[in-house]
């Protein structure tokens, strides 16, 4: 048996090569190229970020699993694996708390201009900021998607002193909209993941609507931010600041004005890491292409199968 890890970010593989030989099954890492081109044959796809299509997936007949590192699987065509009695899998329940730190730190960091100061000490200067810090208790951060991580920012913040509002139309007691729930808020932060629904929520409309200026953090993915508008909006003020750890294309441009601008903290989508969860993280994965292909249900399906 052969299994193809599409792409990965780890340091290595020997998590998965080990629990696969235990089955007698080799591990594959898949060439930088047209991955469609080197599906053909395998029992199983292990992908971190490469955009598995229909088309990838129509010429991986014969494989059984498809299991995603990470939480969101936009970058997966799941109707065209439920189509080809593909099971689909993700790993859920793996950096929910790094990722609301992570979030909560880009948010600090910007509220109390950390990344400015630390950077004019470096370079030899001693002053204290005059304007663009204000107290953060009493201030107001409006989430976008309320579910595993968006509820741990709301926890995180509130010990801070936020007042939290929300806009998830699949919680009871959300805002109405995303603009009502951005129009009076000090800071927005991204929880939601990528669909159809949530491609560029924040864009010229949303940002229209936001009366005060706020900090925009985005922890969930780049999709969701329409990065034009956001950088026209943070020149024209309608945005303080930006913290984004995703961005859309990933990596950002070597030259993109956002990756100098004096408002903008950008991390490398590293949210999820902690040594701890990017252990837990390949563990999980390849366990599920392991219960795959030795006939036992999955542990997080994202899709539902036709029984055989
Ligand atoms: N940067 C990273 O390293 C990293 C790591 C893990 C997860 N993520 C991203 O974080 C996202 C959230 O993860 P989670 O574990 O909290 O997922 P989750 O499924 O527990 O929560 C997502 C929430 O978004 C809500 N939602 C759905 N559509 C919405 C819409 N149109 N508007 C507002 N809310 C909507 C859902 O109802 C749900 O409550 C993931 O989808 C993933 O893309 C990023």
């Amino acid at each position: 048996m052969r299994v193809l890890v599409t792409d990965h970010v780890f340091g290595d593989l020997e998590a998965e090569r080990e629990a696969l030989a235990a089955i007698g099954c080799e591990l594959e890492l898949a060439p930088d190229d047209d991955l469609a081109a080197h599906v053909e044959g395998v029992d199983g796809i292990l992908v971190c970020f490469a955009p598995v299509d229909a088309r990838v997936i129509e010429a991986a007949s014969g494989c059984k699993v498809i299991a995603r590192y990470g939480i969101g699987v936009d970058n997966v065509d799941v109707a065209a694996a439920t189509r080809n009695g593909i099971q689909v899998t993700n790993v859920p329940d793996y950096c929910l708390d790094e990722v609301a730190d992570h979030a909560m730190a880009l948010l600090l960091a910007s509220a109390r201009g950390v990344v400015t100061a630390a950077r004019t000490v470096r370079e030899g200067e001693w002053t204290v900021p005059q304007e663009g810090i204000h107290r953060i208790a009493g201030r107001r951060l409006a989430l976008i998607g309320v579910g595993r991580i968006g509820s741990r920012v709301a926890d995180r913040a509130r010990a801070f002193g936020y007042e939290v509002v929300a806009y998830d139309p699949y919680v009871d007691g959300s805002a109405r909209s995303v603009e009502e729930a951005v129009s009076g808020a000090d800071a927005v932060s991204l929880h939601a993941p990528l669909t159809d629904e949530t491609k560029h929520v924040i864009g010229d409309a949303t940002l229209d609507a936001m009366e005060r200026s706020p900090v925009l953090v985005n922890t969930s993915r780049g999709g969701l931010v329409d990065l034009d508008a956001v950088t026209r909006a943070l020149d024209d003020g309608r945005l303080s600041g930006v913290a984004l750890d995703v961005t859309e294309p990933e990596p950002l441009p070597a030259d993109h004005p956002l990756r100098t601008h004096p408002r903008a903290i950008i991390t490398p989508h590293m949210s999820f890491y902690s040594a701890e969860a990017q252990a837990e993280l390949q563990r999980r994965a390849v366990d599920e292409v392991v219960r795959a292909l030795t006939g036992e249900p999955p542990r997080c399906p994202v899709n539902a199968l036709q029984p055989a």
